[in-house]
């Protein structure tokens, strides 16, 4: 097929090599319900209530059981054919004869949940039935196990509430009346939870009535199905936490001021975000139920013979891990630095690599080997107590703590030793804080920060240095290399040059419009398409797409092969349907429960981010569409998104909110990065020159492009002259033009932001 064809002519051919759609296959399905089976967290299971086998009976409870959230709402929602939901998934279980599953229940559930549908209410935002004493005793006299179920949903644009009255973190008055009838009745009980972010789990985790707790997250289309498949050990569980299970939400350190004001979130808690705050903090370790990294099994595993060494400028980390249970199953080696606590100040224990074995059986073992860059385990002084803007080493100690959580480690005989306080990288102030009064040391006080300028000088682009084409020149002309993209540029008038800087109109069966789109140069309109659960479609168009478990649930996987199988397969459905930009991974850190998007991210933990946004990546642009990692960033919450400013120290944006990004873009180069909604200490973060040009493209060598997030409140020109290349979905022309004119902007300024959407576009295929 001829360059761009896809994106020029929408033939729509189909990509299967039957000469089938794969929008949607069956291949896809299983992917996506195999993905949400691996990062499936069993949280509690005393006396092995789970799996259940054996045809034991099981009546199942809670309207989660048919109102089945399979991902968060907004852009991050997916448009599909079918949704196999858990009583559905734990049927298909009972025709294959493993478990018995009371039937009396479901019509009940059915009536009511339908009814408030037709009321409007979307899944996950119904309120819990009470149900009838008939059905509880009917249920009670068909078996004495039960299955709770508990559902979650969220979306873009809203934030989630953490009061406990309000069942959202915490469970509805409905809901703890159901759980409350349950347990009177039942002897044996097991509780699902359907979420794409952290709930309460005080309520189980601290009920010997409950045995077994199983995360099922929001997995997707198939999450149903894939959650019987771990509920019945068709899947042995392997998921682990990327996020702190605490027992209150008030025991996050960000809770009092995540929702302190809309205009604006203070990063008080700094560097100290989940386990980085937990496993520090004097008095924080008694506030977890689960720590990072924690996630229980059907079988047992040892991890021993841990050696660590440096090699080179890496450290490098070997352990050997034995399965010594009676199941098949796959484990976690995860690494933990612990640094000198010093004059910066420390987490006591931070993530630096992880591995995750293949499948082992009863007594087999397997040896994983990690490593990682010394400088991994520098801290940011970005209040010159060492030396200003650099990353340090600090003299003394630092070891290594290997195992299967945050908290379960054995800690390697090698120690690093530094006599010196050592800097690994001079970097220059960006993006400080004038407005941040204090933030958290390690001993849970706080610090006064100074009130630092913003901003740096703007240092205008190098001219274009070409001259036009002889003859009007096509972009294939770039393409096939008869013609300079320099050159190609120059032949563009000031009004052509600034109208492909902004979004297309849509075409074809997306709605988050295209870019490009300059026929009279053979610029096709390469159209988007949102987002992280799967290849977004309009509504209105009737194709449905493949739904992949939540972001969160992805990265529970701690397995980047399969984030990157899912990169690849969504990428070849938005292929298959001739869009060229996919609107994802979304990797802002989870700061708080209730920022509304969670579930669309990864992470508390920036180097999980980092690695499964990379792997997705990768994923997505083998088959040559471009990524679009997002929303860079300190888009922590959503309420007032447009508007609200995050005011965070240097260090944490560096260490904690930026990380994941430059680990995304150091590792895998996105070809495409969406600056975010709101405002970086003061400026808003599309217009923000110190983030997009000195720090993603100086700094770390970010190649691609810049795009705006949708509808931003930001001013198009100051947006270009930040290195934002293109703002979507429409632009404002006339006022850029008017900047031109009054030497605001130059050409040149507009030349080097065509110049990278052209250079994205041509890599597209
Ligand atoms: C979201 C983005 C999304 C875009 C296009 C925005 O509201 O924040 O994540 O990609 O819309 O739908």
């Amino acid at each position: 097929m001829k360059k761009w064809a896809r994106l020029r002519y929408s033939p729509c051919m189909p990509m299967g090599s039957d000469g089938r759609r794969i929008t949607g296959c069956g291949a896809h399905r299983q992917l996506s319900r195999e993905a949400a089976a691996e990062g499936m967290v069993l949280l509690k299971n005393n006396g092995g209530l789970l799996p259940f086998k054996d045809g034991r009976r099981i009546a199942v409870f809670g309207k989660a059981q048919y109102d089945y959230v399979k991902g968060g709402g907004g852009s991050g929602d997916v448009i599909v054919d079918h949704v196999t939901n858990i009583y559905d998934g734990l049927k298909i279980k009972e025709s294959e004869g493993k478990i018995g599953v009371y039937d009396g229940l479901i019509d009940f559930y059915k009536a009511e949940i339908d009814k408030q549908y037709a009321e409007g209410k979307l899944p996950g935002m119904t309120t819990e039935p009470k149900i009838p004493e008939e059905l509880l005793s009917k249920a009670a006299s068909y078996t004495d196990t039960a299955l709770i179920t508990i559902c979650r949903y969220s979306g873009e644009d809203w934030d989630r509430k953490g009061d406990p009255q309000d069942g959202d973190f915490y469970l509805s008055a409905e809901e703890e009346e159901m759980i409350a009838d349950v347990l009177g009745k039942f002897k044996n009980i097991a509780v699902v939870i359907n979420a794409g972010a952290q709930t309460d789990s005080e309520w189980f985790h601290s009920d010997d009535r409950i045995s077994a707790a199983l995360l099922a997250w929001q997995g997707g289309m198939e999450g149903g199905l894939a959650t019987a498949d771990v509920l019945c050990g068709d899947v042995t569980p392997s998921g682990k936490l990327v996020d702190t299970f605490a027992k209150r939400f008030v025991d996050y350190p960000s809770s009092e001021s995540f929702a302190e004001s809309d205009d604006y979130v203070k990063y008080y808690e700094d560097i100290y975000v989940g386990y980085r705050y937990f496993e520090t903090v004097p008095g924080a370790a008694e506030k977890v139920n689960y720590p990072f990294g924690f996630g229980l099994s059907y079988t047992t595993f040892d991890i021993s013979d841990v050696k660590a060494e440096l090699d080179g400028d890496n450290i490098r980390v070997c352990a050997s891990v034995t399965n010594t249970g009676n199941t098949d199953g796959k484990e976690t080696v995860q690494v933990y630095y612990s640094a000198p606590q010093g004059v910066l100040g420390k987490p006591s224990r931070e993530l630096a690599s992880f591995k995750k074995t293949d499948t082992l059986k009863p007594g087999e073992t397997r040896k994983v080997y990690m490593s990682f860059p010394v400088s991994l385990m520098a801290s940011y002084d970005d209040t010159g107590k060492i030396q200003m803007s650099a990353y340090i080493l600090e003299k003394g100690r630092y070891s290594f703590h290997v195992g299967n959580s945050v908290r379960n480690t054995v800690k390697a005989d090698f120690e690093y030793v530094l006599d010196e306080n050592t800097v690994t990288e001079q970097l220059t102030q960006q993006s400080a804080p004038s407005k941040l009064e204090k933030r958290m040391r390690a001993d849970g006080t706080f610090e006064e920060m100074p009130s630092y300028k913003n901003n740096t000088e703007r240092i205008a682009p190098a001219p274009i240095n070409a001259e036009p084409p002889k003859e009007a020149a096509a972009l294939i002309d770039v393409y096939e290399g008869k013609v300079s993209l320099d050159s190609f540029i120059k032949q563009l008038s000031d009004d052509e040059l600034a109208g492909i800087l902004y979004g297309q109109p849509n075409t074809g069966v997306a709605n988050t419009s295209g870019m490009g789109n300059l026929e009279k140069y053979g610029i096709p309109n390469v159209m988007t398409a949102d987002g992280p659960a799967g290849f977004r479609t309009a509504p209105s168009v009737d194709v449905t797409t493949t739904a992949f478990p939540c972001a969160t649930a992805l990265a529970c996987t701690w397995n980047p092969d399969t984030v990157y199988k899912i990169g690849a397969a969504g990428a070849a459905e938005v292929k298959e349907n001739n869009i060229g930009i996919w609107l994802t991974p979304a990797m802002n850190i989870h700061r708080n429960p209730l920022c509304g998007r969670n579930f669309e991210y990864f992470s508390e933990d920036p180097i999980i981010a980092g690695k499964m946004a990379a792997a997705k990546v990768r994923g997505i642009q083998s088959l040559h569409i471009a990524a679009s990692a997002k929303h860079f960033c300190a888009n922590n919450k959503e309420v007032n998104r447009y508007e609200s400013d995050s005011i965070v120290s240097e260090r944490a944006l560096r260490e904690i909110y930026l990380k994941g990004f430059e680990i995304c873009v150091k590792e895998a180069q996105p070809w495409t990065i969406m600056s975010s909604y709101n405002i970086v200490n003061g400026t808003r973060a599309s217009e923000n020159y110190d983030l997009l040009t000195n720090v993603l493209r100086n700094e770390w060598g970010f190649e691609g492009m810049i795009t705006t997030d949708w509808w931003n409140h930001a001013e198009e020109y100051k947006e270009h002259l930040a290195g934002n290349d293109i703002k979507m979905p429409v632009g404002d022309h006339e006022s850029v033009m008017a900047a031109l004119k009054d030497g605001k902007i130059t050409r040149t300024d507009l030349e080097v932001c065509a110049k990278r959407l052209l250079q994205m576009i041509m890599k597209l295929d």
